[in-house]
């Protein structure tokens, strides 16, 4: 794992044959080829680095590259310097072939041979799945059966990098595991949750464990309750297809929003390396307490958008968003109760909260400490004292608030809430990045601490799977809609105010 400020003092990655399936799709477009301009601006790939691209449709190598150089030119997050375009573009080879036939990885072979037989790449291997999650497994099983994802000791390495979503149910998640397990090792599987991308997901390891500060509060001792957040304006827009089959849920919790969880709440690594962390994040999603349907009816909220107006934006109705189904019954919006089971979190309620088309673009994970025990100020109740609070903003604010109460000048005892602020730009320059930089860096160098392990993707569906079977079984009942542009269902506002508790408001939070 690096930081953008000292990434400029890593070395470049193994010299490696990148190849992308999925490669004239919009992820490549968007995301890969802006991140591996970044990278190679940043001198992170070695002279030996070379990128074959693999898609369906028939392309020569230099219409190829004009495809990918016009998608650098729209999606770039940087100024694009024209001798480092051109140095990667020179990179680039095409193959087209259907991932499903087996004659495609035969030319891939014979273009991975022509490249290592110059001793360019080390025959050092990347397999990039950037496609429809269908054709993860087939890529898998082919690259096995041709022998092109085979390792052998002291040899060149072999990695695959499986995007999401992995598994749509525990089941299917199971099996996509024991497909891909059964042609690779463990740790050649790199799978990718964007999460682990952001400079600020990442700092919540350095938060709690480079600081002596905050580990002896981390507790139900100290802690009341946790929030996570990730509310988001974006409507459905042209992904109905993908959407209505999917969720709020299925999208956004066994991955983004479990991330973040079990970074909170997992227990202390013994080391900072891939095994000991992914061991200790896989253990905190497996503490999720298992509810019972009734349970899990009662301690989440579902919810669809109606049509409203975000900012000047006018958003029709879920229902009426192409390819959704008028009578859907897809949420757009969930928020969960959970309880961990151990001795660390034991009582302590961890909220989670996620939408689309809300009122604001927020993601934050808020820990509410414990109250003063008493008011020893005269005329203050204790309801009066605002929340002792520590805030992780992780988008689009960048940083980490502390609230708590002070002194309002004067004679008398008053007192006021307060924050202390740290943001990141006060303090670091990072260029703007895709977020695919330090991950895909990692890759290369072998590094699997960003990516989930087959135990920590199993955990999350585990943790998740009550709610959808509940959610089956009680079908139209209990799905609540809320105006798009707002904080989302007032169902959610009542999740809390059950335990006494309240949301922290997603337009101006801290107000
Ligand atoms: C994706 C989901 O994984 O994450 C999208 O499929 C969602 O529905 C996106 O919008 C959110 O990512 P970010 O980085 O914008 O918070």
């Amino acid at each position: 794992m690096s930081t953008s400020e000292n990434r400029n003092r890593l070395p470049p990655a193994d010299p490696c044959a990148f190849v992308i399936f999925g490669a004239s799709g919009d992820l490549t477009r968007r995301l890969l080829i802006p991140a591996l301009y970044n990278l190679a601006e940043a001198n992170l790939l070695g002279e030996g680095f070379r990128i074959v691209g693999v898609a369906r449709g028939e392309m020569s190598d230099e219409e190829f590259r004009g495809h990918l150089e016009k998608g650098l030119a729209d999606f770039a997050t940087r100024n694009v310097d024209p001798a480092t375009a051109k140095w990667l573009l020179n990179c680039v080879s095409y193959i087209s072939g259907d991932v499903d036939d087996p004659q495609t990885y035969e030319k891939l072979k014979k273009e991975l041979e022509r490249l290592e037989a110059s001793g360019l790449t080390q025959g050092n291997r990347l397999f990039y799945c950037a496609t429809p999650p269908q054709a993860f497994a087939p890529i898998a099983l082919h690259l096995g059966a041709a022998g092109l994802s085979r390792e052998h000791d002291d040899g060149p390495w072999r990695r695959v990098i499986i995007e999401k979503p992995f598994g749509t149910s525990l089941d299917s998640a199971k099996a996509l595991n024991r497909e891909l397990l059964s042609v690779l090792d463990e740790d050649q599987i790199f799978r990718i949750d964007h999460y682990l991308g952001k400079e600020t997901v990442q700092n919540i390891l350095v938060l709690r464990f480079a600081n002596g500060l905050f580990e002896p509060i981390w507790n139900r001792n100290h802690i009341d309750h946790v929030q996570i957040t990730v509310a988001e304006t974006v409507d459905v827009g042209t992904r109905g297809k993908f959407y209505d089959a999917t969720g709020a849920l299925r999208d956004m919790v066994p991955n983004h929003l479990f991330q973040l969880l079990s970074l909170v709440a997992m227990e202390p690594p013994s080391r900072f390396d891939a095994n000991s962390v992914r061991s200790e994040k896989a253990e905190a999603l497996d503490s999720i307490r298992i509810p019972t349907t009734e349970e899990a009816l009662r301690d989440s909220v579902r919810a669809q958008y109606r049509a409203g107006r975000i900012g000047d934006r006018e958003v029709t109705a879920y229902r009426k968003s192409p390819d959704v189904a008028p009578g859907s019954l897809t949420e757009t919006y969930v928020a969960l109760r959970l309880e961990i089971d151990n001795w660390r979190w034991a009582g302590v309620p961890f909220y989670l909260r996620t939408g689309k088309a809300l009122t604001k673009r927020r993601t934050e994970i808020a820990v509410k400490f414990k109250q003063a025990p008493v008011s020893m100020f005269r005329d203050l109740k204790m309801g009066e004292l605002s929340d002792n609070l520590l805030v992780i903003s992780i988008q689009p604010d960048e940083g980490i608030t502390l609230h708590f109460n002070a002194k309002h000048p004067g004679p008398k005892i008053d007192i006021a809430p307060v924050g202390m602020k740290f943001e990141y730009k006060d303090y670091f320059e990072a260029a703007p990045s895709t977020g695919y930089e330090t991950l895909i860096y990692d890759c290369m160098t072998g590094d699997a601490i960003l990516y989930q392990r087959a135990d920590g993707v199993e955990a999350g569906w585990r943790a998740v799977e009550p709610f959808l079977q509940a959610w089956k079984e009680a079908g139209a009942k209990g799905i609540e809609t809320y105006d798009a542009g707002s904080e989302g269902p007032y169902e959610a506002a009542t999740l809390l105010a059950r335990d006494g508790r309240r949301w922290r408001k997603i337009t101006d939070p801290d107000g």
